[in-house]
């Protein structure tokens, strides 16, 4: 079936191919968190230097939560999209005042936090806590409308929340951090904008998009 061996082959590719990436070292929920803050608009490579500077000065939930504020926006200059950085460092007082500097385990209160919208909430909980909940963003949708074929506009809320359930159905029992970091590893680094590279991919075989000859024209997008 074609859901059950998207998972299988993804992950078992995952387990070989995944990059050494800083934050992968980590098991923190909050370092996992300001990284997923950091890649919202940046690219890996940038983001690089900046995570591992970032959690240097402020390792903890509480040291950001203490920090002065210019002393947080100084440690993002560079990477744009400043109230990312003002968010993150109000939303880290929260944490420690609310819940003692321990990142809050599930998704509804993690989500009550400034600046966490579905995306980070997904990610953070998936990665950091392997709980079951899907993160969808541009590569997620990208990867899944190319191997279902699936010709909707992927600009529409609608679609997005199709994508949602989609995903969750695909994560393996007790695999939600490496699955849905390797949809994401593969929309990086195979099934990219330009170019779907099909002849590497692990879920060839059976893609639906590349089937029907489809693959350089998904995602179907309207407006930017
Ligand atoms: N893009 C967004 N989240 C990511 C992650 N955890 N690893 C690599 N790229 C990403």
């Amino acid at each position: 079936e074609a859901k059950a061996y998207f998972s299988k082959e993804l992950l078992a590719w995952y387990r070989v191919q995944k990059r050494d990436l800083p934050w992968r070292r980590s098991r923190d929920p909050y370092h996992i968190w300001v990284s997923e803050v950091m890649l919202q608009q940046t690219r890996v490579e940038t983001v690089k230097p900046y995570f591992k500077r970032f959690v240097t000065l402020f390792p903890t939930v509480d040291a950001l939560a203490k920090a002065p504020e210019e002393k947080v926006l100084k440690a993002w200059e560079g990477l744009g999209y400043y109230s990312r950085a003002r968010n993150l460092q109000s939303a880290a007082r929260e944490v420690s005042e609310r819940y003692g500097g321990t990142v809050p385990d599930t998704k509804e209160r993690f989500s009550e936090l400034k600046g966490v919208g579905p995306y980070t909430a997904g990610a953070v909980m998936s990665i950091a806590f392997n709980r079951r909940e899907p993160a969808v963003d541009g590569n997620v949708m990208r990867v899944l409308s190319r191997y279902f074929c699936i010709e909707e506009d992927v600009a529409k809320g609608g679609t997005r929340a199709m994508m949602e359930r989609l995903q969750y159905e695909l994560i393996p029992e007790g695999e939600a951090s490496d699955f849905n970091q390797a949809i994401m590893e593969l929309g990086a680094l195979v099934c990219t904008p330009k170019s779907p590279h099909c002849l590497t991919c692990p879920v060839m075989e059976r893609c639906a998009g590349r089937l029907e000859g489809k693959e350089e024209s998904l995602p179907i997008k309207t407006k930017a």
